[in-house]
């Protein structure tokens, strides 16, 4: 090779180099999932453990998400989970706050085998319907 070949083999590279150091490196990210309107579970939750959380609400009302979350405008077909529209999802926060409150102040139970602090949940009181059984005397 001649001088002048290496210095041009050389300057290539320098300049590839050069241009590389500003191309963003554009690494493939998963879908990052957020949610808009929380006012009362973590505001970094996952969506997987949202979607968790979501899961044994239906189960403890057996009730369908469509119960606390109003329609999309847009598409009817589709549920807008960040709208506040339904009334009974206001209500389900109140229940998730009184819920935190009741485990945090007052039920301090623990279980007799395992000694493991107990909590109560939607469920608890619920037991698989809208409206929990109230006995009046
Ligand atoms: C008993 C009522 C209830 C049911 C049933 C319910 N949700 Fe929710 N959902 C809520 C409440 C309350 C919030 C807001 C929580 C907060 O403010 O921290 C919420 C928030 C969400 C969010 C976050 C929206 C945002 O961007 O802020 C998603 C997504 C969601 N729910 C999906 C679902 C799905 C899917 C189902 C059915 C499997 C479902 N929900 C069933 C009450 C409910
Ligand atoms: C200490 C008992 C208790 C716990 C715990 C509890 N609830 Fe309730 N919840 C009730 C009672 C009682 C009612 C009123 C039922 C009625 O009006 O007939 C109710 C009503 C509701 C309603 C309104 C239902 C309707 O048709 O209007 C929603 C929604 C609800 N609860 C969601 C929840 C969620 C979500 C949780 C868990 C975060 C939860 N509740 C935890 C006792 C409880």
């Amino acid at each position: 090779m001649t001088y002048r070949m290496i210095t041009a083999v050389v300057a290539v590279f320098a300049g590839v180099f050069a241009l590389s150091s500003f191309v963003p490196q554009s690494i493939p990210q998963p879908h990052e999932w957020k949610a808009t309107n929380l006012k009362v579970l973590p505001k970094d939750i996952t969506q997987e453990e949202i979607k968790q959380v979501m899961d044994d609400f239906k189960v403890a009302l057996g009730v369908k998400c469509g119960f606390c979350h109003a329609q999309d405008a847009n598409d009817p077909k589709k549920l807008d989970f960040a709208s506040d529209d339904n009334p009974h999802k206001e209500t389900a926060r109140w229940m998730m706050k009184m819920t935190q409150r009741i485990n945090k102040k007052h039920f301090k139970h623990r279980n007799e085998q395992t000694g493991e602090l107990t909590q109560i949940t939607c469920i608890t009181c619920h037991n698989g319907k809208e409206h929990p059984v109230t006995v009046s005397r």
